[in-house]
């Protein structure tokens, strides 16, 4: 019974949460912190899959693939984590990516695709192809980054 209470508050302050979020608008610093943590969870399965791609971890080798399906869905519109008003505060951001949107939502369509493929790749098989393509997608990544974000000591 109390197991079924504790899971009774935690889906009322799951709602709660869902519908102050429907309400209103999200706060900037929350939309800053929250891209920040989707672009660190992509550089973590990046560096996650380079330790399989160089057979450091055969044990883990079988993930490969969902390490790629991660960076697939979460280099998904990556421009949808820049909204206007987002330029200011604790972030990294050049003001480039609002002033040079279309060439911001270029490199990060160049992303998205070299994501795919790298994905298409281990799925395939192919260890001289997985490499490659996994070399594109972090060359795509530093890519925008060098124009978009500021430079990091
Ligand atoms: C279209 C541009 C673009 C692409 C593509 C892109 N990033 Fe980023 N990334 C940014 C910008 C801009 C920031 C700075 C965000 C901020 O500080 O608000 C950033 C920040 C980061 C950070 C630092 C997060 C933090 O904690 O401050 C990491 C790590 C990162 N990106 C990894 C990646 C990886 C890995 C890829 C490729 C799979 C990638 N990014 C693709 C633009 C991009």
């Amino acid at each position: 019974m109390k197991a079924l209470r504790v899971l009774n508050t935690f889906t009322a302050a799951s709602l709660a949460l869902v519908f102050a979020a429907a309400t209103g608008a999200s706060e900037p610093e929350d939309i800053i912190k929250y891209r920040k943590n989707v672009m660190k969870s992509n550089g973590a399965h990046m560096s996650a899959a380079a330790l399989l791609i160089q057979d450091k971890v055969p044990e883990y080798k079988g993930r490969l693939a969902d390490h790629a399906q991660a960076i697939v869905i979460f280099t998904r519109n990556i421009p949808a984590l820049f909204p206007k008003d987002s330029d200011f505060g604790d972030t990294d951001a050049l003001d480039t990516v609002w002033s040079k949107r279309t060439e911001f939502e270029k490199r990060a369509k160049d992303t998205e695709q070299k994501a795919t493929a790298f994905a298409s790749a281990v799925k395939a098989g192919n260890n001289p192809a997985i490499a490659a393509r996994f070399k594109e997608l972090s060359d795509s990544c530093k890519a925008c980054h060098k124009d978009f974000r500021r430079e990091q000591q």
